[in-house]
């Protein structure tokens, strides 16, 4: 045990590597960009989607109580990403935080959760995306494109073909170049930052506060199982750190990139769940688009379509840094042989692991076409979670191993803090989350001990 966890990746290896040679990543981004990408990130389906679905099944109005309680859990972990993105700013986000801190093993575990995160993360999304874009046809244009055709098999359909498709355009695009992507990120971001101020200007006009009674009709644990579901939502402002290469200074950007992103987050969704809740009796919100459902059910349809429109676009910038983050860890962990040198070609033109996104988005576009979203939606939490809890752990531990590595950012209260974000992050999944999800995970993390044991520690560069 102790050699296991003992195989470390020395800080000093890792900083040499990001200051990369020739053929690596370009380094085209600054704040701005890495702010654009992490709302880009964040908002998605958990505030489009999974947010109706928590207040009709398990909080109520109290879906605001959860949101508030979800955001604490990510706020505590968001400032230790932003320490740890201030002084090892290397693309591979968690996993190469605890690689450095925890060990090889332990970052392996976290470079496995985080396939949960992104890759399933995206297929989520691209689940949301689907039920928004179906909607949107048939409400504004009358197409219905028959069920069969946008419902998984579980649910009664044979293939959700727009979720696979949106997958496969997004890695046609990640795969010619990321400055390319970042255009187009940072307009769609703008557009659906509007979007969601559109609807809680319009909505707040249109509440009926009886709507907000009972307010919380399936008490504390319908509030945390609501909390732990609707986390997804603030999944997201760790990919910022994935990028870390292609930042032009990233010990100073990465932590404002990271909180910025995240406070401007929290404060949307808390004002969209009250005036969601607010406007349409909670029991009526568990449908595909309950944001535009909830224009449409108070006779503002096309309100509801504008922010239909806006919801479409921005889940797929969503989408964009989930698949581009996955690429980015995957990236680092083949760099460090953990994983097949594949995943670390870089293609010769566009300058992007083109390989690894390629395998990825044809994996990512087979699942989303055959999943359910809340199913799908809590695997990603909980490989979440446990990436936040190991990074969060990791502080501490970085902080008395190396005290002298310059931090860009430090969390404030350490050791205290960083054990608290860790404790919670636990506390959300084991309090929060149902049985059947961490059972799926324990089975999903011992596949991945076979694979480590087996391939990747052998082949490790640290070995
Ligand atoms: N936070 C992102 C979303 O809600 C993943 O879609």
């Amino acid at each position: 045990m102790a050699t296991l966890l003992d195989r470390r990746k020395p800080i000093e290896t890792i900083l040499a590597q990001c200051g990369d040679e020739g053929h690596g990543l370009k380094r085209s981004m600054g704040v701005w960009g890495l702010t654009a990408l992490g709302v880009g990130a964040i908002i998605g389906t958990g505030i489009f989607v999974l947010t109706g679905k928590a207040a009709a099944t398990s909080a109520g109005p109290a879906i605001v109580l959860s949101f508030v309680l979800a955001g604490i859990v990510s706020a505590l972990a968001a400032l230790c990403y932003a320490e740890l993105a201030s002084s090892v700013p290397i693309s591979g986000s968690a996993y190469t935080y605890v690689y450095a801190t925890l060990g090889e093993f332990l970052a392996w575990i976290v470079g496995w959760g985080l396939i949960l995160e992104y890759a399933l993360g995206a297929a989520t999304v691209a689940i949301g995306w689907s039920g928004y874009f179906s909607d949107f046809l048939a409400a504004t244009f009358g197409i219905v494109i028959p069920k069969a055709l946008t419902t998984n098999p579980f649910d009664g359909g044979t293939l959700n073909v727009p979720a696979a498709l949106i997958i496969l355009f997004i890695t046609a695009l990640l795969i010619r170049g990321t400055q390319e992507s970042n255009t187009v990120n940072k307009t769609i971001v703008a557009i659906k930052l509007c979007v969601v101020l559109f609807f809680i200007v319009i909505g707040a006009g249109h509440i009926n506060p009886a709507n907000w009674h009972p307010f919380a009709p399936f008490g504390l644990q319908g509030i945390i199982n609501a909390a732990a579901l609707v986390f997804f939502a603030y999944i997201g402002f760790d990919a910022v750190s994935t990028s870390a290469e292609e930042v032009r200074n990233p010990a100073r950007d990465l932590p404002r990139g990271i909180l910025a992103s995240l406070a401007i987050c929290t404060v949307l969704y808390i004002a969209v769940s009250a005036v969601l809740t607010g406007i349409v009796p909670y029991a009526e919100l568990n449908v595909s688009s309950p944001v535009s459902f909830s224009l449409i059910h108070i006779g503002l349809a096309w309100a509801g379509a504008i922010v239909a429109l806006g919801a479409i676009a921005g889940l797929t910038t969503v989408l964009l840094v989930l698949l581009y983050g996955q690429s980015r860890v995957f990236y680092a962990m083949s760099r460090d042989g953990l994983l097949p040198a594949l995943f670390s070609k870089v293609h010769p033109t566009f300058r992007t692991p083109y390989l690894s996104s390629l395998i990825i988005g044809l994996v990512v576009a087979a699942v989303a076409a055959t999943s359910r979203l809340t199913v799908v939606a809590n695997l990603v939490n909980i490989g979440t979670l446990v990436a936040f809890a190991l990074v969060s752990f990791g502080i501490v531990v970085l902080r008395v191993r190396e005290p002298n590595l310059k931090r860009g950012f430090r969390v404030p209260g350490s050791p205290v803090v960083p054990i608290l974000s860790g404790i919670a992050a636990l506390g959300l999944m084991l309090w929060g989350l149902p049985l059947l999800t961490i059972a799926s995970y324990f089975i999903w993390l011992a596949i991945g001990l076979v694979i480590y044991f087996t391939y990747s520690r052998r082949r490790s560069a640290q070995r």
